[in-house]
């Protein structure tokens, strides 16, 4: 089945299809292999041969839940000695997947977020501080670090009434270099071979047993300061400590609760960072976007100091902003899917029960059949109602799909919305002189160096 799947034209023995490629940009060698070889492609790595496809058609038929499911592979794998059985780690068959997708879905109930909505505004309030002085001191703002800064911060306080204090710091938080190590770390054990990991990764594993015993500390300090303060306010920590199943009444043990705080935190924060980041680089570099984002804002929020809960919703423009820079650059940028039985795909390619292929979404995201010849072209009307309705299904899937799609979509959309709607409100958004969009990896993709000038705009009265 694998033969009729193209690969690169020159391989080399035992290695593989290495052949100018970058070990740090795994993804973006992935788009280039893309370009050459078309909608399905095989890349071999050492002895493993990985599929990737990103078709249209081939992806719409990946995510018929019946016949395919997720798979735990490559990165996703590499990352079960940090997050174990945890929501996004865990294998279909454990069956504290379900446990605890019963228990904190309620946690991203609509009640839920308009809880959290607060917190969120709050957390902005110290971003927009931060970049206030920064303004005053003549300094360009540093993107990435910053919402980094803000979406920890924001999943820390919501999802378990922890302060981080990440804007009283100049550097990132430890808890932040660890993650970032522990990723880059899971992102880099794909690129050698297997059996030879522990020798030429011996330093790097080092490093990444402590940052791994970093995360873990931080969690535990964490729970336990719950546990002696008898509970919060209903929020994720204590649904995971306290909650039982509506119906089997079990509980997630002491050691899955590690393992779900770390998932959240993480996956909470860092992929979200990423989407902001993006939206702010195309909004600086389309003045006439941003013009058209901040008089939406201006007509919605009109002078009322602090947006309520349900005006984040009607930022429609906004939100269109944020989807197109999600179309270009899905911050989790790949997911595997497997076959649950024999099949064929999109009447195709025959897959044996349990094969697998990565869904590669930057390029699903640009396929010309569905985007049209100027699929690279940033453009936020694409998502305008009359043309998503338009679209086939399955063409955008930045969050996923099916059982194990993002539990967080509604709560990093609404996030992101009311802070790009408040950093609009505030601030002109300027790039710095020269620079060029370049795109780091550890598993997920950030702007690298992106730095904006800002210039305050008139307060709302
Ligand atoms: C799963 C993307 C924000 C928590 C996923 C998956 C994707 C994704 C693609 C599926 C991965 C797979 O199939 O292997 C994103 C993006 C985000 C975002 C692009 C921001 C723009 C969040 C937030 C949270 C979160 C804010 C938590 C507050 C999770 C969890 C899973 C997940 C727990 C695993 C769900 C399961 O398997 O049951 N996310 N995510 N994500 N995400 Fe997100």
């Amino acid at each position: 089945a694998l033969r009729r799947i193209p690969h690169p034209p020159r391989r080399v023995p035992l290695l593989g299809d290495v052949l100018g490629v970058d070990r740090h940009r795994p993804l973006q060698d992935s788009m280039r292999f893309a370009r050459e070889l078309g909608p399905v492609f095989r890349r071999r790595v050492f002895g493993n041969e990985f599929v990737f496809l990103w078709g249209s058609r081939l992806v719409a038929d990946l995510s018929d839940e019946s016949r395919f499911a997720k798979h735990v592979g490559l990165g996703v794998a590499n990352l079960r000695p940090v997050a174990g059985d945890g929501l996004f780690t865990a294998y279909n068959h454990e069956s504290n997947w379900q446990l605890a997708h019963d228990v904190l879905a309620p946690g991203f109930s609509r009640e839920a977020m308009a809880g959290y909505h607060g917190m969120m505004l709050a957390v902005a309030a110290r971003l927009t501080g931060h970049w206030d002085r920064e303004l005053a001191a003549g300094r360009p703002v540093d993107v990435p670090g910053d919402m980094t800064k803000l979406t920890l911060e924001t999943i820390a306080r919501t999802g378990f009434g922890h302060d981080f204090g990440s804007f009283e710091r100049d550097r990132p938080h430890p808890f932040v270099r660890a993650m970032v190590g522990t990723l880059t770390y899971a992102q880099r054990l794909n690129s050698v071979p297997v059996p030879l990991a522990p020798l030429l990764l011996r330093g790097p594993a080092r490093r990444n047993a402590a940052d791994i015993a970093h995360l873990n500390r931080t969690v535990d300090g964490l729970v336990a300061a719950r546990r002696r303060s008898g509970g919060g306010d209903g929020d994720l920590l204590d649904r995971m400590l306290a909650t039982a199943h509506p119906e089997t009444g079990e509980r997630l043990s002491a050691e899955n609760v590690r393992k779900q705080v770390i998932t959240f935190l993480v996956a909470g924060h860092e992929t979200t960072s990423g989407a902001l980041s993006f939206a702010l680089y195309y909004l600086a570099r389309h003045p006439e976007v941003a013009a058209r984002a901040r008089a939406e804002v201006d007509r919605v929020w009109g002078d009322t100091a602090e947006p309520g809960y349900d005006q984040v919703a009607k930022l429609r423009y906004v939100r269109r902003v944020l989807d197109e820079s999600l179309r270009l650059w899905p911050t989790a940028p790949a997911y595997a899917r497997e076959a649950k039985q024999d099949t064929v795909l999109a009447g195709e390619h025959p897959m044996r029960r349990g094969a697998w292929a990565l869904v590669l979404l930057p390029m699903l995201h640009r396929d010309r059949e569905v985007w049209g010849e100027d699929a690279e072209r940033f453009d936020p009307d694409r998502f305008e109602a009359g043309a998503v309705r338009a679209r086939p299904p399955h063409t955008f899937k930045p969050f996923g799909t099916g059982a194990r799609a993002c539990i967080g979509r509604q709560f990093a959309l609404h996030e992101a919305t009311l802070v790009l709607g408040l950093l609009l409100r505030r601030y002109d958004l300027r790039p710095e002189p020269g620079y060029r969009l370049r795109v780091t990896e550890r598993l997920t993709v950030m702007p690298e160096g992106l730095r904006l000038r800002l210039e305050r705009r008139p307060a709302p009265a």
